[in-house]
């Protein structure tokens, strides 16, 4: 766990904010997430460590949120929401168009790994529809003209 032992004094401090240790399992997840790049198995005892939650539990928070990726992500991480009110939008069409310009499918990263694609679940911004995340921001009223604009900016 070296490269998370770098992150013990921030963990200390989140945990300081919560009564109960185990109230600190999701953002001690995205802390070693940003730290690692995905959560790893040594992620998931790391957590547990800290909040005394069995580590088959700490599994189970991850599997359900779709936030905590289980591989790298790229450089720069996509998320594309693929739920009704996108797809009423025309969210298929733009994700087939941004999935051919990537070279790439959902859950993989761009040959040159500056751009990794993961296909959402609602991402509550449906007035926005169809939207994306890039790095957590929000991009929406997509089109295929949009898409490249963005894409460039990433360059
Ligand atoms: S359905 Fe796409 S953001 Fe809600």
């Amino acid at each position: 766990m070296g490269e998370l032992a770098s992150l013990d004094p921030e963990a200390q401090k989140i945990l300081a904010k919560y009564d109960q240790k185990r109230a600190a399992t999701l953002p001690l997840l995205h802390l070693a997430q940003d730290k690692v790049g995905c959560v790893t198995p040594e992620v998931e005892a790391w957590v547990s460590k800290w909040t005394d939650v069995p580590v088959v539990r700490v599994r189970e928070v991850v599997l359900f949120y779709s936030m905590y990726r289980q591989r790298p992500a790229g450089r720069h991480h996509i998320r594309f929401c693929t739920t009704t009110s996108c797809v009423l939008m025309g969210s298929e069409k733009v994700l087939g168009y941004l999935k051919k310009k990537l070279q790439i499918e959902n859950g993989a990263v761009s040959a040159d790994g500056k751009v990794s694609l993961e296909e959402a679940e609602c991402l509550c911004a449906c007035e926005m529809a169809p939207m994306m995340q890039v790095d957590g921001k929000y991009y929406g009223d997509l089109t295929e003209k949009k898409v490249d604009e963005i894409l460039e900016k990433l360059k």
